[in-house]
């Protein structure tokens, strides 16, 4: 039987995609580099001149999120589908312990992103990697993706580095010709099928970029209709 490693907190490493992030430090490195990722991403917003309110959607461990909350304050949401993944990104929830972290345990689907439009109101939307996820048509997901916040960081899926739905990926091409967007980074995949390619990830200036207020934390209701699972109280 095989005997895998674990760090002192339970992780095993070589086993995640994302690095587990606790309290300023990767303890365990994830397979898809994000360090690049996420300084662009900063860059990006560092001038906010108040606390933000961001949606991290298939959050996976939460790296973006955990990193950004340490320099930038804010209410960060992130949501994750999978249910060992959502466990793993729980556990380090616990572990670095900031009030300001909520996470949504539940697989989206479009009509849930509807109802989370209908509730909050997102200064930042984060979607990396996550449009392909979808089993709804890829443009409506981006398009409704575009009215829960200020901005959306957003990274497409390539269809060379993708084993998952591949085929859709071709055959529904992303139109992000008419928005207004802004290169912010392009790294390589990492991925065996495509080693020579590099994925953008742009930040967008929605068009709900309206004069609304965001308020920090979530509604009860929220909490409750997406599933809350951290925090606990
Ligand atoms: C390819 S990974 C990208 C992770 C992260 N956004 C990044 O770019 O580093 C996709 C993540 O989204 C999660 N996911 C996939 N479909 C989802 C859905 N419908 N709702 C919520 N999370 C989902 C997966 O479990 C996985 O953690």
């Amino acid at each position: 039987m095989g005997c895998s490693a674990r760090h002192a907190t339970g992780f095993i490493y070589e086993t995640y995609y994302q690095d587990v992030w606790v309290k300023g430090g990767a303890i365990i490195k994830g397979g898809r580099d994000c360090e690049l990722r996420f300084w662009a991403i900063y860059e990006a917003l560092k001038k906010a001149k108040k606390p933000l309110k961001v949606l991290d959607i298939g959050a996976n461990m939460g790296y973006f999120s955990l990193r950004l909350l340490e320099k930038l304050p804010g209410t960060y949401v992130m949501i994750e589908g999978n249910e060992s993944t959502a466990q793993a990104l729980l556990k380090i929830c616990k572990l670095n312990n900031k009030p300001s972290l909520v996470l949504f345990k539940r697989k989206l689907c479009l009509q849930d992103l509807k109802e989370l439009r209908a509730l909050e109101k997102f200064d930042v939307v984060i979607a990396l990697s996550i449009v392909h996820h979808f089993k709804e048509p890829y443009q409506e997901v981006f398009e409704t993706l575009m009215t829960l916040g200020r901005k959306l960081v957003f990274e497409p899926p390539i269809a060379e580095e993708s084993t998952l739905n591949q085929e859709r990926i071709i055959k529904e091409p992303l139109d992000l010709s008419m928005v207004n967007k802004k290169l912010l980074i392009k790294v390589p995949t990492g991925s065996r099928y495509a080693a020579n390619m590099r994925r953008p990830t742009y930040l967008i200036e929605c068009i709900s970029n309206a004069s609304y207020d965001t308020v920090q934390g979530v509604s009860p209701d929220t909490f409750r209709l997406m599933n809350g699972v951290y925090p606990s109280q």
